[in-house]
């Protein structure tokens, strides 16, 4: 999807223009992929955007830096302050927001310490990752021929910029094989991941998904979907999934501030439940999407108003 330039980025406590946002090609993080970011949604609601747990996601970023030893001068409150800032001043409404903290300019070989850390924060706007239909419909994906990334390798639980040469992989054969989106196996041979997103089964009313352990991204909306279904009385059980589970049970879907919540229709071409969304899928994104849109009290206060002005005065 081709990005819709914005006004400002910001870059280490300052607003620079969109243009103005260059990296040298020496930069370490080119050679080296010596990054970590984030991926964050802002959603409209009658108050104006929102950002999504914005806190949360700010958290994931600190540790995920702290993982790779990338010093950088700013707190969680910091940067949720940043990330208002940008949705305000480039007038935006619903949009994705991407923190990115990065070794820059300076020495050329492998070890990074002696380059510059800088800090990031972009947005622009954005609709659904896999289409509208991709929502309502559901979608078909495989199960990747490629493992994810095995534990005390490249750490999965920071979001570094190299863990997504793993997922480019993921993605590109499920593309080219004509599916929407692959399911990546861990080390183990159980299920893990999507590219970009976490999974969750459905099988007699209860919900399964992966371990932490299972070389999984901790997902914010894989939290939420948690929270979600123990709201509605649902039990979810976190648990060792082998790859044959996923094509017996009554429902599966992904979830991730991309895919928000995706149903699957189908895996390997074996057909889930009735082939479309199921009942508890739906209850869920029903409520996720109430909340998110501010249409459903903020009860757990998953949401940040940015203070800018709603839809129809900008
Ligand atoms: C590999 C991976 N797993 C899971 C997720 C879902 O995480 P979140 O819900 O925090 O966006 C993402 C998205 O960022 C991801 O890249």
């Amino acid at each position: 999807m081709a990005v819709q330039k914005t006004d400002k980025i910001w870059h280490n406590g300052k607003l620079i223009n969109w243009d103005d946002a260059q990296l040298h090609v020496l930069s370490h993080v080119v050679g080296y992929g010596s990054s970590v970011f984030e991926g964050i949604r802002a959603y409209e609601t009658s108050q104006g955007p929102a950002i999504f747990r914005a806190h949360d996601h700010m958290q994931r970023l600190v540790n995920s830096a702290r993982i790779y030893r990338m010093d950088f001068p700013y707190s969680v409150d910091n940067l949720v302050n940043v990330a208002s800032e940008l949705v305000r001043v480039n007038k935006m409404g619903a949009c994705y927001i991407k923190p990115i903290v990065l070794r820059g300019y300076g020495e050329v070989g492998v070890n990074p310490l002696n380059c510059p850390v800088e800090t990031y924060m972009a947005c622009w706007k954005w609709g659904s990752y896999l289409g509208p239909e991709a929502l309502a419909q559901g979608v078909e994906v495989c199960v990747s021929s490629w493992t994810r990334i095995a534990p005390n390798t490249l750490p999965a639980m920071s979001k570094a910029g190299a863990n997504y040469m793993n997922s480019q992989l993921i993605r590109i054969e499920a593309i080219k094989n004509g599916y929407a989106e692959g399911i990546a196996l861990d080390a183990d041979g159980h299920v893990s991941e999507g590219s970009g997103m976490n999974i969750f089964l459905v099988h007699n009313g209860v919900l399964y998904t992966p371990p932490l352990a299972a070389s999984i991204l901790p997902g914010i909306t894989r939290d939420s979907i948690v929270t979600i279904a123990a709201d509605l009385g649902l039990t979810v059980k976190e648990a060792v999934i082998p790859r044959e589970m996923l094509y017996i049970v009554d429902e599966v879907f992904i979830v991730g501030t991309a895919v928000e919540v995706t149903p699957i229709r189908s895996i390997d071409k074996i057909q889930i439940g009735k082939g479309s969304m199921g009942p508890v899928t739906r209850k869920i994104q029903d409520e996720f999407f109430a909340i998110v849109n501010g249409k459903k009290a903020d009860r757990h206060n998953w949401l940040t108003h940015t203070n800018t002005p709603v839809a129809a005065a900008r």
